[in-house]
């Protein structure tokens, strides 16, 4: 059985006289699928032990009725205040030794032996419960992992989890202490006893220690999350497990935590949660956290959540002018989605999120919001019947890593610079440029890709550098820039090689000086044009490599800035700044031309192309991102587009 559309429900914010109109009117919209139950512990099991699911069977058994299946979420993201008032330890402690309190959400420590049997009793009892409902066909663990916990959870507990996490790591606390390097400041530990998790400190912290916590905080979530999965695997080996991902957020790394799903899923919300811009200007920010969730276990993926109307908490986005919600909705399938799961039916009258609206509004009349999304089930649901399955072949890929990130969140150099933000340089010029991308780790195959793009590759372990020569080597264009081969992989500067250290032969340079560009940019100049470099400019001298951009300013004006060097069948590029839109895209010029890159269209930047394709099929998805008509010229002909809209082409390949 496959799903094409769901909505999000929350049954016990509503009389249940209204779930059967609800059931009706959703079926009526071609909704087969909904989510449901993640917040509602305290509804199911009122006091320890006693579960009361009578009114989540009933209304289960309401939408079955209109052949609707579910996927129920564990409820671990809110525990009960019964359960708070018992064991007050379970709230979780951020950097400062403060403990949040009950009142919101996620006010849970997860490495918690009291917060994990509360838990496992839970999940236990739900897991057997609905084992056997055939309307129940999958499951979610708790909710969006990682959101809110950036600065959590430094207890007890978790320090205690931290060391163990260490001892198994390094051994012996000798081994710490030296890949560590606590011969700074004193830091020498004499047992394991005595590391602490990274809290708050009167000045500065290891950027080693820092890095390793990060690391454990990703495995933290990874055992809390299987933990819950092996309890319902053994309960309900048929039904599936996702998870709803949140694009680029790191607390967890999420390929990882794709080897434990059946699928990854992935929360939506264009415009950044808030929509304040209501121009198309952040399509690159929407359309780059898909492509990513797609890459993290490479096969499609469902939204799990897909704004459906306002945004808001406190302060409210604003409305999606018509056509808005299903480009969006149209966009996520673009990129890659088999099921598209709106958030949520209806806007709900309580509690925090009372402007985060529905489909619905409070009052429940199908407004303009419905209609749209209605019309756009019924008039796209046949295609993506067809397209289930199908994924794009794309030539570029970026190399987006846990680990590198980390290390530039712990030291960014620059007070503007963000790993992220680094990446979507290039990512954003490849989509003016209309060339999809698909996002690579370090651990997967990159042999398939004409073209990897490797931005800031800070820790450059012996393994890292010898996959990044062989890409080369075997024909592939490798793109290398500023900040690389700077580090090991403890975070410790590599001293016995010059930058980029461990890729010198395969750039055909050294970088012999560098300049953190504080509060200006620098000229480049790149055949006689000049544009803008950001953030910080490498001083190259280039042995093999061409020069292809110089510095324009600066005491090093005139001096390499962008370069190109050949290496076995392939090449790499090195860039030694952060490029200016205008740079980037003369760079992707600069692969279009040498890499022989081939644009899905000409078109306008905020028209988007992208495809799929399956079976010798290949669809191709041209959305406007824009208020005015535009066209997109295509290998399939020239495609026309109304304001906001998109077409989907279907050809033979
Ligand atoms: C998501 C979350 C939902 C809901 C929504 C709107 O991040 O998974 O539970 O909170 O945002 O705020
Ligand atoms: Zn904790």
């Amino acid at each position: 059985m496959s799903y094409l559309f769901g909505v999000d429900y929350y049954p016990e914010h509503w009389p249940r006289e209204r779930w059967a109109v609800d059931a009706k009117m959703m079926r009526e919209m071609g909704i087969s699928i909904v989510r449901m139950a993640e917040f509602s512990w305290a509804k199911w099991e009122p006091r320890e032990g006693e579960f009361h699911f009578e009114d989540l069977d009933e209304a289960i058994d309401v939408l079955a009725r209109e052949g609707i299946r579910c996927i129920l979420g564990t409820p671990s993201a809110a525990p009960p205040a019964w359960i708070i008032r018992r064991n007050p330890e379970i709230q979780p402690v951020d950097s400062t030794g403060r403990r949040l309190s009950f009142g919101g959400r996620h006010h849970d420590c997860q490495s918690n032996a009291v917060y994990r049997a509360h838990i496992r009793r839970f999940v236990t009892a739900f897991a057997q419960h609905y084992a056997k409902n055939p309307n129940v066909v999958g499951w979610q663990v708790d909710n969006e992992l990682g959101n809110s916990h950036d600065d959590l959870c430094f207890c007890p507990s978790c320090e205690a989890a931290f060391r163990t996490w260490l001892k198994n790591k390094y051994g012996t606390v000798g081994e710490l202490n030296r890949r560590w390097g606590t011969a700074f400041w004193s830091q020498d530990y004499a047992s394991f006893d005595e590391v602490e998790a990274p809290k708050a400190t009167v000045c500065g912290h290891n950027p080693s220690h820092q890095l390793d916590w990060r690391r454990f905080c990703s495995d933290l979530v990874l055992d809390f999350h299987k933990m819950q999965a092996d309890i319902l695997r053994a309960a309900a080996p048929d039904m599936f497990i996702t998870h709803n991902e949140m694009g680029f957020s790191d607390k967890v790394d999420y390929r990882r935590l794709g080897q434990q799903l059946d699928f990854a899923s992935h929360d939506q919300y264009p415009g950044g949660h808030f929509l304040a811009d209501q121009s198309g200007r952040h399509i690159d920010w929407d359309a780059a956290p898909l492509d990513f969730i797609r890459s993290t276990m490479q096969r499609p993926y469902w939204i799990m959540e897909q704004q459906s109307a306002i945004t808001g908490w406190e302060i409210l986005g604003r409305t999606p002018q018509p056509g808005r919600l299903a480009l969006w909705a149209m966009q996520s399938i673009a990129h890659g989605a088999d099921t598209v799961i709106f958030f949520r039916w209806r806007s709900c009258v309580m509690g925090t999120e009372q402007y985060w609206h529905g489909i619905l509004p409070h009052s429940g009349v199908p407004g303009r919001y419905y209609q749209e999304i209605a019309a756009f089930m019924r008039e796209q649901g046949p295609m993506l019947a067809k397209i289930q399955g199908a994924m794009p072949k794309n030539d570029v890929a970026i190399l987006f890593s846990y680990d590198q990130n980390y290390a530039m969140r712990i030291q960014p150099h620059h007070l503007d610079l963000r790993y992220t933000d680094h990446l979507m340089t290039y990512y954003s010029a490849l989509m003016r440029a209309h060339v999809p991308v698909d996002f690579v780790g370090e651990e997967q195959d990159w042999s398939r890709y004409r073209v990897l793009i490797a931005p800031l590759q800070f820790l450059m372990t012996p393994e890292l550098a010898a996959k990044l020569h062989a890409y080369a080597q075997n024909g592939g264009t490798l793109v290398l820039d500023m900040r690389c081969g700077v580090k090991d992989g403890d975070n410790i500067a590599i001293s016995d090689d010059e930058l980029p250290c461990r890729v010198r032969d395969l750039c055909g340079l050294t970088v012999t000086e560098y300049d953190c560009l504080r509060d200006i940019d620098v000229d480049i100049v790149w055949d006689g044009e000049r544009y803008v470099g950001r953030m910080w400019a490498d001083l190259i001298a280039p042995d093999a490599a061409e020069t292809l951009a110089v510095y324009g300013s600066e005491f090093y004006a005139g001096t390499p800035a962008i370069t190109r060097s050949a290496y076995g069948e392939g090449c790499a590029y090195y860039i030694g700044t952060q490029m200016s839109p205008a740079l980037a895209d003369r760079f992707v010029r600069e692969l279009i031309g040498r890499a022989g890159l081939v644009p899905l269209a000409e078109a306008d930047a905020d028209v988007e192309v992208v495809s799929r394709e399956k079976d010798g099929v290949r669809w191709l998805f041209a959305m406007n991102h824009t208020g005015e008509a535009k066209t997109a010229k295509t290998a399939a002909g020239d495609i026309a587009l109304g304001p906001w809209g998109f077409e989907v082409i279907e050809t033979k390949i």
